[in-house]
């Protein structure tokens, strides 16, 4: 791969295939290497359909964040101008009941990715264009009541295991940006939807649930807050950082549409009841159903993105309901993609979590 090649860790999963995609046909100077674990959530067909001129400057490699042996390789071999870090696990719900595998992905995953980085920037006379940008999220900082915002400086103060993990895996890129001075960039980001989502998350499991009249299982009063981007915008900002942000710095990406989770399921319905044609007798709201509270349920997310809106100039460009309307028609244009992600394991998880949620 020639020298202006970027390694994409869990490019196989929602938002890495997006960035690839998205990078890929707007930048044409730019090769990928993608490399992911293909866990439940990575899907390495997300490529079949890429242009013979795209896919010359793709690679895929299958393998572990966590396999020093095989990242020393891959460094050595396409001595990479920057890395952008996706690989992790990254469902709440999953994190409650199996929290381990959110240590061993997000915390050891990223220190052995940070050391296999590190080790490559040392030897190769720390080129000054080197970056690790590393994609984190918003639940780092924690709940908000209804007022306020987090910032960059906002403390942390993570609830559930996803979250400390993921704050953990942060603290250690800023370890080593302050203490080897690696050209770090860290960003926080608030909830994505768009294409290729793994329907384990709200948007899609809705979307999904709707065509197929099955119940809508909404978490507590389902007056939770959360910010919502579309992918795409997500995308284009982490370019922004990656070739414009300053080394050490976090910024924090948000779309500025905070919805309840009810609100976002009464558009889905009203969305899709419309393609569909379903009257409004046969409303799809009908589907909803309240159901146990997540453990350690964060009411409200939040961002206040002055910071990158201001230094790199990155304000989101869709709006919230065309971008949804956009989402809704890409996963009825897409049910084979569905039906290739819900093998087995999928089954088993939507048993497990929704089967234990059952209000008597
Ligand atoms: P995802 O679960 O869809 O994809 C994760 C990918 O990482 C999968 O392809 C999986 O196979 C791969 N992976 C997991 N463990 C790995 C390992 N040990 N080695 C190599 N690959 C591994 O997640 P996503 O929604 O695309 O999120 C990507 C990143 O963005 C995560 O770090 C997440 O914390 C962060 N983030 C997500 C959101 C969101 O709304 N989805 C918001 C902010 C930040
Ligand atoms: P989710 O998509 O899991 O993202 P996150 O927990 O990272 O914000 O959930 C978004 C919101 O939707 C969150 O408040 C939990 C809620 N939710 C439900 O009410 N029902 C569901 O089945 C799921 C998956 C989420």
């Amino acid at each position: 791969m020639p020298t202006n090649t970027i390694l994409v860790t869990g490019g196989a999963g929602f938002i890495g295939t997006n960035f690839i995609r998205n990078t890929l046909s707007k930048r044409p100077d730019l090769y990928i290497v993608n490399l992911d674990a293909l866990t439940y959530a990575g899907n390495p067909g997300n490529f079949n359909d890429l242009d013979a001129a795209m896919a010359k400057r793709y690679k895929f490699v299958h393998g572990d964040i966590r396999d020093t042996g095989l990242l020393q390789k891959l460094f050595k071999e396409n001595k990479f101008k920057s890395v952008v870090h996706f690989a992790a696990e990254s469902h709440v719900d999953r994190s409650i009941h199996g929290p381990e595998a959110f240590l061993e992905a997000n915390v050891e995953g990223t220190f052995r990715l940070l050391e296999a980085a590190g080790k490559y920037w040392e030897t190769s006379e720390k080129p000054e264009v080197f970056r690790f940008l590393h994609v984190s999220t918003d639940e780092v900082y924690g709940s908000l009541e209804a007022e306020g915002y987090f910032t960059e400086k906002t403390p942390y103060d993570p609830s559930s295991p996803y979250s400390a993990s993921k704050a953990a895996s942060d603290h250690f890129v800023r370890a080593y940006f302050r203490t080897y001075g690696l050209p770090t960039l860290i960003t926080n980001c608030s909830n994505n939807y768009g294409p290729y989502q793994f329907p384990e998350k709200l948007i899609p499991l809705m979307i999904l649930n709707i065509i197929e009249e099955k119940p809508l299982p909404l978490y507590g009063d389902g007056k939770n807050v959360r910010d919502w981007l579309y992918v795409a915008d997500h995308c284009d900002a982490l370019i922004r950082v990656l070739e414009k942000g300053k080394p050490g710095e976090t910024y924090n990406i948000g779309g500025g549409a905070e919805m309840k989770n009810i609100e976002i399921v009464h558009g889905l319905c009203d969305l899709l009841d419309a393609r569909l044609n379903r009257s409004v007798n046969d409303s799809s709201r009908g589907l909803i159903n309240f159901v146990e509270d997540r453990l350690g349920h964060d009411r409200r997310y939040a961002i206040d993105a002055t910071k990158i809106r201001k230094e790199l100039d990155w304000q989101p460009k869709y709006r919230f309901e065309d971008a949804l309307e956009k989402t809704v028609d890409w996963y009825m244009n897409n049910m084979e993609w569905i039906d290739s992600v819900r093998s087995g394991e999928y089954r088993k998880w939507i048993e497990l979590n929704y089967q234990s949620r059952k209000k008597e």
